[in-house]
């Protein structure tokens, strides 16, 4: 599965993916119910190159984890980010069907999982 993504990751900008969202409205509406804390943790799983997380740090929210099976992925998204933006999220390359690093994180206030369901 890491090779298929990367492949994905690897041809395509994020902006031309299938799932690409410009404001990934439905994710800000399911978080807002959570009422949270700015300083809760949240992890993204899956979060590939999504602009979820562009938008958490921009609400202020610190506790920020983004997670996925592909390295290349996330390097897109940290391109995008910029160095400082990108050094206020922790960075997890894990597959969460055999978590490694992910059975490590304690206190998880939001876990959000878009599409990612599907493929499996
Ligand atoms: C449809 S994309 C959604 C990406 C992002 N959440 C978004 O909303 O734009 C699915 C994502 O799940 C990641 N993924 C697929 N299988 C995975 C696994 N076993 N563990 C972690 N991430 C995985 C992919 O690399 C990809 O970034």
């Amino acid at each position: 599965m890491k090779e298929h993504w990367d492949e994905i990751y690897e041809a395509l900008d994020a902006d031309e993916l299938t799932w690409y969202e410009e404001i990934p409205e439905a994710s800000i509406k399911l978080l807002s119910k959570c009422h949270i804390t700015k300083d809760e943790s949240i992890l993204d799983v899956g979060a590939g190159a999504s602009t979820f997380v562009d938008y958490l740090i921009n609400q202020g929210f610190s506790n920020i984890i983004a997670t996925d099976i592909s390295k290349i992925a996330l390097d897109k998204l940290k391109i995008r980010l910029g160095k400082e933006k990108t050094s206020q999220v922790r960075w997890i390359v894990d597959d969460i069907t055999r978590p490694v690093h992910i059975l490590n994180l304690r206190d998880i206030a939001v876990w959000h999982d878009r599409q990612y369901y599907i493929f499996y």
